[in-house]
Parts: C-alpha cells; sequence; structure tokens
C-alpha cells in the first residue's frame, strides 16, 4: 500500500496543472490568462472572455467577429429536444431540467462527441456555451406556463438570454442596454473560477472518457447545492426572510451561534479569505441597475446593505474572514430585473459553462491526463466472517 495523504474536502491538494485561472485568495486576485477580472469585466465582454479563456489570448477583431458568429450559429437547440422539456412537471427547479436536458444532448449531437478528434472537442464546446442560455430561457418559460422564445441571432448572447427569458410572442419587447449590459457583467464575472466544485466534477467525470455533454451536465449538477452555485438562490431567500432592517441582528446571532446550522449566504469562500475581487465588481453593478430601474427603497437592498455593513464590523466575520462573495449582489440585480429566485442558480450554470469546456478541453489535450481516482482513509470493520442470517 502507498502513503496517501488525508485531504477531506481537497483543501489542499492540486488536482491538476492549469494555465487558465490564477487566484490568490488572501490577496483578492482573480486572473483569467493573466487579465484581472475588473479589467475584464469593465473593458471586455462575455463572448471576447470566453474566447480568451477557451484559446488562451485575447481575440483579434477578425477572430472575435469569426467566434462570435460560431456561437450564434448554435445557438437553436435540436426541435426534438421541445419533448424533454414537457416531460418535466412545471414546477420542477430549472437546475433540475437543465441536468436532464443537457444530459440529453449527449443523444443528439453525435458528430462532436469523439473527444480523441481537438476539432470536434472544439465543436462541442461551441455547442454547449452557445445552446445554454436556450436551454436556460426554455426551462424558465416552460415553468411559468409560457411558450418557448426562440433566440436572436441579431441581438448579443446577453440581450439575446434576456429576450428569451422575457418576451411573449403578443408583446413588442425591446431590451434595455443597461440591463443587458448587467447581465454581460454576471456572465463575465462568474465565466471560469479554477479547480471549484463543479469545475472539479466536470474533470473527474470526463477523466473516465465520458462523453462531453454528460460531464457538463454533471457539473450542473454539482453547481446546484446551496454550499456552490445555489447560494445566488439561498442568499436572495434569506434577504427576503430578513425581511426588515430591525431583524438583522436575529439572524446574525443565528450565523455565530454554533448550535444553530444557519450560515449568512452569501458571505465567505473557500478561497477569497480577503475580499472576493467579483464582488466589488457585481457591487457597482447592483447600485447602476437599482439607479436605472429606480428601486433604491426596495426593501430587500436595504436588508442587503445593512446586512453587509453589519456582518463587516462584526468581530466573528471579520476574525474568521468571511466577506460577501459575489452571489450576495448578484442576487440582487437578478431580483431587479424580474428573475425568480430559481433561475438566479441556471444563469449561473450558463456564465461557467465556458469555464467548464475550457478546463475539460485543456484537460484532454494533456497528454499526461488520467483518470480521477481518490483513496480514502477506511474507517470500517477490521476483517470479520460471515454469519448465516439464523445467527444474527
Ligand atoms: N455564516 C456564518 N459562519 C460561517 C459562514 C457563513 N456564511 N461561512 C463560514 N462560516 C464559519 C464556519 O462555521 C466555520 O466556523 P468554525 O471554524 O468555528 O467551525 C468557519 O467560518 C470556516 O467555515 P468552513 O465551512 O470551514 O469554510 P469552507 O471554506 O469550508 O466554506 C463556504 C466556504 C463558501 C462553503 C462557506 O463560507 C459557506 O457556507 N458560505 C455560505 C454559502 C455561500 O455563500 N456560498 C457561495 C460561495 S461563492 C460562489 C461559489 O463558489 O459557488
Amino acid at each position: 500500500a502507498g502513503v496517501f495523504t488525508y485531504d477531506p474536502g481537497f483543501t489542499s491538494t492540486a488536482s491538476c496543472d492549469s494555465t487558465i485561472t490564477f487566484i490568490d485568495g488572501d490577496e483578492g486576485i482573480l486572473l483569467h490568462r493573466g487579465y484581472p477580472i475588473d479589467q475584464l469585466a469593465s473593458k471586455s465582454h462575455y463572448l471576447e472572455v470566453c474566447y480568451l479563456l477557451m484559446y488562451g489570448e485575447l481575440p483579434t477583431a477578425a477572430e472575435l467577429e469569426e467566434f462570435e458568429n460560431t456561437i450564434t450559429r448554435h445557438t437553436m437547440i435540436h426541435e426534438q429536444m421541445h419533448n424533454f422539456f414537457r416531460g418535466f412537471r412545471r414546477d420542477a427547479h430549472p437546475m433540475a431540467t437543465m441536468v436532464g436536458v443537457v444530459g440529453a444532448m449527449s443523444a443528439f449531437y453525435h458528430d462532436s462527441t469523439d473527444i480523441s478528434d481537438p476539432r470536434q472537442r472544439e465543436i462541442a464546446s461551441h455547442r454547449l456555451i452557445a445552446k445554454m442560455p436556450t436551454i436556460a430561457a426554455m426551462a424558465y418559460k416552460y415553468s411559468i406556463g409560457q411558450p418557448f422564445v426562440y433566440p436572436r441571432n441579431d441581438l448579443d448572447y446577453a440581450a439575446n438570454f434576456l429576450h428569451m427569458c422575457f418576451s411573449v410572442p403578443a408583446e413588442k419587447y425591446e431590451v434595455n442596454p443597461i440591463l443587458a449590459r448587467a447581465m454581460d457583467r454576471i456572465f463575465t464575472l462568474h465565466a471560469d473560477h479554477e479547480q471549484n466544485a463543479s469545475t472539479s466534477t466536470v474533470r473527474l467525470a470526463s477523466s473516465s472518457g465520458a462523453n462531453p455533454f454528460a460531464c457538463i451536465a454533471a457539473g450542473i449538477a454539482c453547481l446546484w447545492g446551496p454550499a456552490h452555485g445555489g447560494a445566488n438562490q439561498a442568499c436572495l431567500e434569506m434577504l427576503k426572510e430578513i425581511g426588515s432592517v430591525d431583524r438583522i441582528p436575529e439572524f446574525i446571532a443565528r450565523a455565530k451561534d454554533k448550535n444553530d446550522p444557519f450560515r449568512l449566504m452569501g458571505f465567505g469562500h473557500r478561497v477569497y479569505k480577503n475580499r472576493d475581487p467579483r464582488a466589488t465588481v457585481m457591487k457597482q453593478s447592483a447600485d447602476e441597475v437599482l439607479d436605472l430601474l429606480g428601486v433604491e427603497n426596495n426593501p430587500i437592498l436595504q436588508v442587503a446593505k445593512e446586512l453587509e455593513k453589519q456582518a463587516l464590523e462584526d468581530p466573528y466575520f471579520i476574525d474568521k474572514k468571511l466577506f460577501p462573495n459575489v452571489d450576495f449582489y448578484s442576487g440582487i440585480i437578478l431580483e431587479a430585473m424580474g428573475f425568480p429566485t430559481s433561475m438566479f442558480t441556471p444563469i449561473f450554470a450558463l456564465s461557467r459553462t465556458v469555464g467548464w469546456v475550457s478546463q475539460w478541453k485543456e484537460q484532454l489535450a494533456d497528454p499526461q491526463h488520467k483518470i480521477g481516482r481518490p483513496r480514502q482513509l477506511y474507517l470500517g470493520s477490521a476483517l470479520r466472517d460471515y454469519t448465516d442470517i439464523e445467527s444474527r
């Protein structure tokens, strides 16, 4: 037997090498291919960041145009896939629908599943990035009983997503450019985050040589949990439950109580022990959107602002280095835009798709890659003899 390191939760295990994303949690630094996230969020846009993550360099104007055209050509899903949506209950969580429908893509796109062929890997990646907004929007439309809205390829990625979610055939819908920009920024800020739980899930699933669409479905399943992508929904639901500023101390006291499992959702991070650089940009975006929509007096936002203030001044949160994370602010923006909380995590999933496929491509291109197979610390019974049922 070899010597193993016991590392529950993989807090100190590097599972791969990677050139995509760099995080310094103590300094609050996040770089994609070397570029700081705040520069990308303010100067670039989502599809350009997708190109950067996938191919390693910022695109030239011609490369970007070609990439955008490629993504735009793949936005429709196979018409027969509509049947998968219809098989779900209307009250299904859209993440449940997405796990199912994205998994089902493995039964459709056979010309992009030969993972030994780099070109097929690229096509699978393009398809996933292009179709995920369509799938997320369809899951939403289905859940509210409205007809599916087909993608409009003359709109940019974020505007098209808002169109598919909020337009109805009977009414003219104009996408507000400020909201489209805020949506794009949410996508950009969630695009990749190195070896987080869902990305590691995608890599582990793929390490067996599994179908690309099935691997991404595994990532979506992992992201759904409240300790990961599900935190944005959980955070907003918590803010609503708190309801008014005067109840905040009660909830802070609960979060600090060791005997109470309650945590302040949207606070804390496994890696960022100083500040979450995404949260800083997201906070600015939240202010812009709320100014535009004239909801400065939104009680949820007041609770959010006051909770942030009180928690940041509290020795418990200071000592444990618990700061608001990206989900704290993204939830507020999405709420203001009119998304139900159940759509928050699907939006995270569609944003993170590029991170998943970039990491997946990197893994498959690495000649050293092998099947992931953690070991364990066995604490069960020692060897013993089987007893017949009569004598138990
Ligand atoms: N509220 C109250 N106490 C907390 C919180 C919180 N949100 N987060 C951590 N703690 C305490 C925890 O009880 C523990 O205390 P002690 O050392 O006395 O036992 C200490 O801080 C360290 O926590 P941990 O659970 O050991 O830290 P972790 O790195 O395993 O967990 C986390 C990180 C993000 C899961 C956790 O902070 C958490 O549950 N936060 C709330 C959920 C959330 O907002 N998640 C979104 C993460 S960002 C987006 C994403 O990556 O998906």
